[in-house]
């Protein structure tokens, strides 16, 4: 909701001051609460003192320009950036109640909570049954039963299984590109996550293919807590409920999707939005 007129006239007063902070819509129901969360990579500051909650089941959009730290925040949500040399980072990211960082915390269970979808589709040279239960053949799941069942059903919800329900044991690299994205998505699927990661998945993709996975991430948020990086800001309105927009590193608006995109609270994000920078 857009605030009312006593809090706009503050903003007016801030507008253009480096001390104006983030606007940040609440969320009743997150799925992920990252709180101050700030990180480096060697010296290198590449987030800063970023607060703000994932809501769940809804898709959220992660926009800004290049280098502003977009694929870095993703990657803090399933500590994929551990992999990383130098990396320092504070703060905190809360899912199901626990701070990811905590020693406790299992990170192979915490990447099958949380699953990532790349950019570059990249199906291993496998089968394509193979790819999609990559994980639960990790996870030790043996019964062939379970695995055909996790097959069908992780290849249904990602829109493929009518394509590819005669061929499942040939090649994934024998796929379209769109397809293999798709693979890519129901090898996510397949270990049952509560979040989905996707970091510009269509920006390898033609205008029909990235329709349909535009479809495809519509249905997935009625199960799953969708989190997608984009440059393209037309997909970011399509697909999403709400916006993050990110500017050096910096959280400068998180709001609802419509609000973001015809009256933003935050002049950077205007002159973003309007293709005044970036
Ligand atoms: N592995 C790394 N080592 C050092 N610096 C990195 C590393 N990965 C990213 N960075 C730096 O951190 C900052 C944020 O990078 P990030 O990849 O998160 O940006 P982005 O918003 O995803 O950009 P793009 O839209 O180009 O993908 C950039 O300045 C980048 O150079
Ligand atoms: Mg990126």
């Amino acid at each position: 909701m857009r605030t009312g007129r006593k809090e706009s006239m503050n903003e007016v007063k801030q507008a253009g001051s480096a001390l104006e902070p983030p606007y940040v819509v609440e969320v009743n129901d997150p799925a992920i609460e990252i709180k101050g969360l700030t990180m480096s990579y060697g010296d290198k500051v590449a987030l800063k003192d970023i607060s703000v909650s994932i809501p769940r089941d809804t898709v959220t959009a992660f926009i800004g320009p290049s280098g502003c730290g977009k694929s870095t925040l993703l990657r803090c949500l399933n500590r994929m950036n551990d992999l990383v040399d130098g990396v320092t980072l504070s703060g905190e990211i809360i899912l199901e109640g626990t701070d990811i960082h905590s020693p406790e915390l299992d990170v192979i269970e915490l990447r099958r909570k949380v699953g990532m979808v790349f950019q570059s589709y990249t199906p291993f040279p496998k089968s394509i049954y193979e790819n999609v239960i990559y994980g639960l053949r990790i996870a030790g799941v043996k019964s062939k039963a379970r695995l055909d069942e996790a097959v069908e059903a992780s290849l249904q919800g990602a829109a493929l299984w009518n394509e590819v329900k005669d061929r499942l044991h040939e090649s994934a690299l024998g796929l379209s590109g769109g397809q293999m994205q798709r693979l890519c998505i129901a090898r996510a699927i397949a270990v049952n996550p509560d979040v989905i990661l996707m970091d510009e998945p269509c920006s390898a993709l033609d205008p029909i293919a990235t329709a349909r996975i535009e479809e495809l991430i519509d249905e997935l948020k009625e199960k799953y807590t969708v989190v997608i990086v984009t440059h393209n800001m037309q997909q970011a309105a399509r697909v999403s409920e709400y916006t993050a927009f990110l500017y050096m590193g910096e959280l400068i608006e998180f709001n609802h999707t419509g609000n973001t995109f015809t009256q933003p609270e935050r002049k950077q994000t205007q002159d973003y939005i309007t293709g005044r920078f970036g």
